[in-house]
């Protein structure tokens, strides 16, 4: 059976007191909407829409950044979860199928929650409803089920009575119907309620009114935590650092203190590698196997291949790559640059723009001077050359294999191959007096 999915993400986010819309929040450092766009590729929808309010130039940009065939649809007015929803109607008129419904503030919902759903579905359910077991439950809709275990309705928390607000099974908003059945019973629903708002969860009753089946499936609270306020961002930022040890470990990665470590959506770890405690992923970074990256390091953008050795307290910025074999010490910053293999700077340096050649050695103190005060300029050291401690290399330049740059050196002119280079003043020894 075909599957579309909309996503909700034109609520006014008003509980985070941004000046931007709440679903471009970062989580594991990537826009929460990322994530709805990412589970409904991954589970294979046929159709993406996503619902964002008026004026969300920088939401639309962000989507597209993500994924260009996702249909953008606008909610003039947050008039509530069911009026978003409504505000699809003619886009999806024609659609035969199933619609699944996300919620742009949730962003960890795992694609096994979502099978269950579809499960139910093909058992028979004529609309299921993703729920979740929360220990304090606070402002998530309960839901309340028949003697027979079905879902008899949703409450919002503001609605509930005290005996409905001692429920734990919460609502995390996921559902899934025949697309036609949403549209054809959400004209229905009223906003007669505590935040007079049009409610998708009152589908729910009506729907039963008809005699027809909802049923419920749950999934683990930690994927199911929505954003509404900073605290709730900070909960789910948790939440995904979690999962993301688990699932690095499980890989086949050593986290020697797991909670001291952070990642980014995207990072790639591979077997064997070691990960010291305090380190961080920025966006973008792909370790492969054997590698082990000592504490108090910071890497965004890079590619580090098997056996190279990081830190501790070292800095990999975008668009770095380092080779088989490389060491990269204490106090090294490295960015926009390639070190081949087996390259080491093992101490206090700065190399940016630079590409480097296998088995060449950076010494201590070593600054790729870069930055012309205008311009980026490039520095190519060739193989098997060492550049001796203190040394400061005016881009741009070329130095050859096999060359030696002395100690303390400031270099403006080219080395060419097999050539000791030396530029510092020479040493004067004067007797005293
Ligand atoms: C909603 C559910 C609640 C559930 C909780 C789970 C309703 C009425 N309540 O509450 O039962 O436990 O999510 O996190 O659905 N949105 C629009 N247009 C609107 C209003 C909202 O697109 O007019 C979008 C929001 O951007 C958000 C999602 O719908 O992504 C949910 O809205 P939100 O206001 O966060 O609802 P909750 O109060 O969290
Ligand atoms: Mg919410």
């Amino acid at each position: 059976m075909s599957l579309s999915v909309l996503i909700l993400a034109a609520g006014k986010g008003s509980r985070m007191n941004s000046q931007h819309p709440k679903v471009l929040h970062e989580v594991g450092n990537v826009p929460m909407i990322y994530y709805p766009i990412k589970l409904a590729k991954s589970i294979k929808a046929q159709r993406i829409s996503v619902v964002v309010g008026k004026n969300s130039s920088q939401l639309k940009k962000s989507i597209k950044s993500f994924q260009a065939e996702v249909e953008i649809l606008e909610q003039s007015e947050q008039l509530g979860t069911a009026h978003a929803v409504l505000c699809a109607k003619n886009h999806f008129a024609h659609q035969s199928g199933d619609l699944l419904i996300l919620y742009g503030d949730c962003p960890l919902i795992s694609d096994e929650s979502i099978k269950k759903l579809i499960e139910l579905r093909k058992n028979g359910a004529d609309l299921a409803v993703l729920g979740f077991h929360s220990v304090n439950p606070r402002s998530y809709g309960r839901l309340i089920l028949d003697g027979t275990g079905d879902l008899e309705k949703i409450v919002e928390a503001t609605d509930a009575t005290t005996e409905e607000q001692a429920i734990k099974f919460c609502n995390s908003g996921i559902m899934i119907a025949d697309t036609n059945l949403f549209f054809s019973f959400l004209e229905k629903v009223s906003n007669k309620n505590a935040s007079g708002e049009f409610y998708l969860t009152d589908l729910v009753t009506l729907v039963r009114q008809e005699n027809m089946v909802v049923q419920t499936a749950s999934c683990p609270e930690n994927e199911a935590h929505g954003v509404n306020d900073r605290s709730d961002l900070a909960k789910v930022e948790e939440c995904f650092q979690n999962l993301k040890r688990a699932e690095v470990m499980r890989k086949g990665t050593t986290l020697i203190d797991p909670s001291t470590v952070y990642f980014s959506y995207d990072t790639e770890l591979g077997a064997d590698t070691v990960v010291e405690p305090n380190i961080i992923f920025g966006p973008a970074v792909r370790v492969r196997k054997n590698v082990r990256i000592r504490s108090f390091s910071y890497l965004e953008g890079c590619l580090v291949k098997p056996d190279v050795i990081i830190g501790p307290f070292a800095r990999i910025r975008p668009e770095t790559t380092l080779d088989e074999g490389v060491r990269v010490g204490n106090f090294v910053e490295i960015k926009k640059s390639k070190l081949n293999k087996n390259v080491k700077a093992n101490h206090l340096a700065y190399i940016g723009d630079a590409s480097i050649g296998a088995q060449t050695n950076v010494g201590a103190g070593t600054i790729f001077c870069n930055y012309d005060g205008t311009s980026k300029n490039s520095i190519e050291v060739g193989e098997n050359s060492f550049i001796g401690s203190n040394v400061s290399l005016i881009a741009p330049l070329k130095i050859g294999d096999k060359v030696i740059i002395g100690a303390g050196s400031t270099i403006t002119d080219n080395v060419s191959k097999e050539t000791l280079a030396l530029g510092r003043s020479r040493q004067i020894n004067k007797p005293k007096k």
